[in-house]
């Protein structure tokens, strides 16, 4: 976990600690994502038992031993689990494209295009308005679980409209990533070239305060590989970390780049020849999938099986946006990564909780092991199994972010 920059811990991270000891007791399964050579890959434990002290794990162990605390919870036998990881999501937006989603569903295809609707209505909207937006699907995805999110900006395209929703996101998470190459924008439509030099010289140098992370869509109709490999070296210039849009909506360079160029994750990964499997089974590099795409533009899920059986380490996350993927929830990204996509639930799990993390090239998330932060939910189900076994059912009783109950 080296070799990226760490920014420090958002706003939330740093001020809502809680004070004295939680034991969180009673647990009848807890996922650890902590294996020692124990437990599966999602280091199950039985009647367990968690203590928190200052926002982060303090002791896992059995139920049995567990030590006195200045607090309880009884988790009644039900399972636990970290915090899912989303590690793909476009909150700062306005506007919402419905009537796209009707037509798709009446046999529109996705194109991308829609973009540039909700770049004007993002350029319009107020910052206070653009605030709300995130606030309200940073709460929606907390109560599915989600206790870690990047936000990328991308709607805004103007130097000023990047720059405040940077700002903005890094409000609500230090996971913040500069997507100033989402498309070309509709006045610089016949100069790409001078589109790319923008967002390389005066936009690059106005985000990077707020960001952690340069992201390109390197898509056919987006960017190139070209000048996706440009802009994602001027990023790593000034020291954020790559991830990239690959593969979406037909094969292309995006996987290979990404691998190249040593991104921490490539992103949806729906499009791939046999050269990118093999490219990222050789890599550190995450491939991280977003089946609520694929649900919302109604096209092939990708082949996470083909990827796990080759070893690539892959990630699920929401891609939360108002085109392509209108949802926050990790819960129903796990089942359709498991009835569509022939991930297990186990893998399911560990994608959207470890395999996020390994996305964002944390290791303090993810996992519930003494120094990790306390973020974990209790499910009001007796094992991980019921995310995907219990559809669009809201199995999540409580959620902790620091140790502290939500
Ligand atoms: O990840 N592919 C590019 N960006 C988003 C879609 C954004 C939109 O349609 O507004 C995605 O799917
Ligand atoms: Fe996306």
């Amino acid at each position: 976990m080296t070799g990226f920059p760490m920014r420090p811990d958002g706003p939330t991270r740093r001020t809502m600690r809680s004070t004295g000891s939680l034991l969180v007791d009673n647990i009848g399964e807890l996922v650890t994502n902590s294996t020692g050579g124990a437990g599966g890959p999602l280091g199950l434990r039985r009647d367990a038992a968690l203590l928190v002290e200052d926002g982060l794990v303090a002791w896992v162990g059995p139920a049995t031993d567990a030590p006195a605390a200045d607090r309880r919870i009884d988790a009644e036998g039900a399972a636990v689990l970290p915090g899912f990881v989303d590690s793909h999501a476009h909150l700062v937006f306005a506007g919402d494209r419905a009537a796209e989603f009707a037509a798709r569903m009446a046999g529109e295809p996705y194109t991308g295009g829609g973009i540039r609707t909700t770049v004007g209505a993002t350029r319009a909207a107020s910052d206070d308005e653009l605030r709300a937006t995130v606030r309200r699907l940073r709460g929606e995805a907390m109560r599915q679980g989600t206790t870690t999110i990047e936000i990328k900006s991308g709607y805004g395209l103007t130097v000023a409209d990047e720059a405040r929703s940077l700002r903005i996101a890094a409000e609500f998470t230090g996971d913040t990533t500069f997507l100033g190459a989402h498309v070309v924008p509709a006045e610089y439509a016949d100069r790409p070239d001078d589109y790319v030099g923008m967002v390389c010289g005066p936009m690059l140098a106005a985000a990077a305060p707020y960001a952690r992370w340069i992201d390109v869509f390197c898509e056919r109709g987006a960017f190139d590989a070209d000048h996706a490999r440009a802009i994602l070296a001027c990023g790593q210039a000034v020291g954020l970390g790559v991830r990239l849009h690959a593969n979406q909506l037909g094969p292309g360079p995006g996987v290979r780049l990404g691998v190249e160029l040593g991104a921490a994750s490539v992103d949806h990964c729906t499009h791939l020849s046999d050269a990118d499997v093999d490219a990222l089974a050789g890599s550190e590099t995450v491939a991280t999938l977003l089946p609520g795409a694929e649900f919302s533009t109604r096209s092939p899920y990708p082949d996470a099986r083909r990827l796990l059986d080759a070893g690539v380490k892959v990630a699920l996350a929401t891609d939360c946006n108002p085109g392509s993927s209108y949802t926050s929830s990790m819960p129903f990204c796990i089942a359709l990564a498991v009835r569509e996509m022939r991930m297990t639930p186990a893998e399911a799990v560990w994608a959207a909780t470890a395999g996020g993390a390994a996305a964002l090239r944390r290791d303090d998330v993810g996992v519930l092991r003494p120094g990790a932060r306390a973020d974990l939910m209790i499910l009001d189900a007796p094992s991980h199994l019921h995310l995907a076994y219990r559809p669009g059912v809201p199995l999540i009783r409580q959620v902790l972010h620091n140790g502290v109950p939500q």
